[in-house]
């Protein structure tokens, strides 16, 4: 009988017997020689001069330790088809590294005595606190083997990589090769380094080696002690991105100029969407396309909800008609290369024009989402008071409709969140590197913190009566309504970064006249 790792052996060598490169060695040499000068490669990205400070906030809090932070590893889609790669939120905002960058790379922040820190000034690759080193996979010769026949690193497979200097350019971070990391990781261990800290579910390989690292180095530290430790680094990162730097702010406004022209190109596919069976595919690959030729990809799976399916909250399936009196609901983003992504819904009446019960039911929602605006405005104002403001606003008009009741059952409805039924979720979350970004804050920093500049969060509320809700009038059913703007907090006040993007019921439908307007004209009368 075979034991569990040969028949896994096997399993691989087989995935991979598809195809043969030769390996002897008059091939190896054949194909490794006579290649052209490579292209000079990339300069210094412009957040190269932003990472250095987040570093350093991040390693102030953690003096006498080493933090890891992986980039994380291909996911498997099916088979041996991976999906894209994309880095976890923490490595790409301390790296600065964009787009596909870069698969089983690893940033460390050692500790270093803050006498040894005189001569960072100039490379910016360090805090007071610690010296950064990005560990990867450079480039390899092209005599090497694994230039023609690795399809996850080779050039012939995934394209030129950058080497240990170009990356060093590009990142302004000190770069080594990851080979060496496992050696780096144990150095001074349970002497001047007093721990070692991993973000955790993001790299397997280095999660197993760190903990046998501190099994070995640091036997005093319980396993759940370094669980709760390596969570404490994840919070931190992730609180560290609560007030966005100006780098930060420039990118979030190209990500929502850029969902923008993924709107117009659906307002432009809507006369082809009601045509077809699946219009709502029609309506998501609009923007898909934008979001490809214009940025990295989507931030989340594009909800494109016409009629009832609006009611659906995560409605991503999105194989649905588009029929001409419907509303639909469409919550896209485009994510950039740098990583970050806006958030933006709007509901549109597919014929050009509301109803007056579609227009009445906008209406609430967009009162609901100014209410919400202006008390973000106000000072003193806390992150949860956003979402009260705006649930004010849907409680008043629910009642006036008689839909919920006032008065004492009134009071007893509104104890009780009966209003969820018609509003189920927040009206707000941080937004950044991650659509819901921040997402490992602890309370008192994100719900109950005081709104401060530098934040950038969504102000989305929504109304939503199924077809099938009997306790709604008849005309409201089926209707559902959404409108997501995103919302940075100035030093004296907010800005609703995504104003430019029709919001009120007539700026929609002038929206919606002007695009199709211009784009009937330029069609073919065929078409
Ligand atoms: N698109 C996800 C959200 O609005 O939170
Ligand atoms: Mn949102
Ligand atoms: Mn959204």
């Amino acid at each position: 009988m075979r034991d569990a790792e040969k028949i896994t052996a096997e399993i691989e060598k087989r995935a991979r017997a598809r195809s043969h490169s030769p390996e002897n060695s008059a091939f190896q040499k054949f194909i490794g020689e006579d290649w052209g000068e490579r292209p000079a490669g990339p300069a210094r990205a412009e957040v190269a001069d932003y990472t250095p400070a987040r570093r350093a906030k991040l390693g102030e809090l953690f003096p006498e330790e080493r933090l890891v932070f992986p980039a994380g590893i291909y996911k498997v889609r099916s088979n041996d088809t991976d999906y894209r790669f994309r880095a976890h939120s923490a490595f790409a905002h301390l790296t600065g590294l964009s787009a596909e960058q870069e698969p089983n790379a690893v940033l460390v922040l050692h500790p270093q005595k803050e006498s040894s820190t005189s001569g960072n000034a100039n490379n910016s690759t360090s805090g007071i606190t610690h010296r950064a080193v990005l560990y990867f996979h450079p480039r390899t010769a092209r005599t090497d083997a694994e230039f023609y026949n690795d399809p996850q690193y080779g050039e012939f497979w995934v394209g030129a990589r950058l080497s240990k200097a170009e990356m060093s350019t590009l990142t302004g971070l000190e770069v080594k090769n990851i080979t060496e990391l496992e050696a780096d990781l144990e150095k001074n261990l349970g002497k001047e380094v007093k721990n070692l800290r991993i973000i955790r579910r993001v790299d397997k390989n280095w999660e197993q080696k760190v903990a046998k690292l501190r099994s070995r180095f640091l036997p005093e530290i319980a396993e759940a002690e370094s669980a709760e430790k390596d969570f404490q680094l994840e919070e931190a990162a992730s609180e560290l991105r609560l007030r966005k730097d100006a780098w930060e702010i420039a990118q979030m406004e190209a990500a929502i100029a850029a969902t923008a022209r993924g709107f117009q190109e659906i307002i432009k596919e809507l006369p082809r969407a009601r045509q077809h069976v699946r219009g709502e595919r029609v309506v998501e690959g609009a923007f898909s396309a934008r979001a490809r030729e214009e940025g990295n990809g989507l931030g989340y799976e594009t909800i494109a909800a016409s009629g009832n399916h609006a009611n659906t909250l995560h409605w991503i399936r999105n194989d649905g008609p588009v029929r001409e009196d419907d509303l639909i609901l469409i919550d896209a983003g485009i994510e950039i290369d740098s990583l970050y992504t806006a958030d933006i819904t709007r509901t549109l009446p597919v014929s050009g024009s509301f109803t007056p019960i579609q227009k009445k039911i906008y209406n609430a929602v967009l009162a609901a989402a100014d209410a919400a605006f202006v008390r973000a405005g106000e000072p003193g104002v806390r992150f949860r008071d956003v979402h009260s403001a705006a649930m004010e606003v849907i409680i008043a008009n629910l009642q006036n409709w008689g839909i919920l009741p006032d008065g004492e059952a009134g009071e007893f409805a509104r104890m009780q969140q009966y209003y969820r039924r018609w509003m189920p979720h927040g009206t707000s979350h941080h937004l950044g590197i991650d659509v819901h970004d921040c997402a490992q804050a602890r309370r008192e920093m994100y719900q109950e913190a005081l709104l401060v500049p530098g934040m950038i969060f969504t102000i989305e509320p929504g109304l939503y009566f199924r077809a099938d809700d009997l306790k709604v009038p008849p005309e409201f059913r089926g209707i559902g309504v959404r409108i997501e703007d995103d919302i940075l907090v100035t030093e004296s006040g907010v800005r609703r970064l995504s104003e430019f993007i029709p919001r009120s019921a007539t700026a929609v439908e002038n929206w919606i006249a002007e695009i199709q307007g211009n784009c009937l004209e330029e069609r073919p009368e065929n078409e």
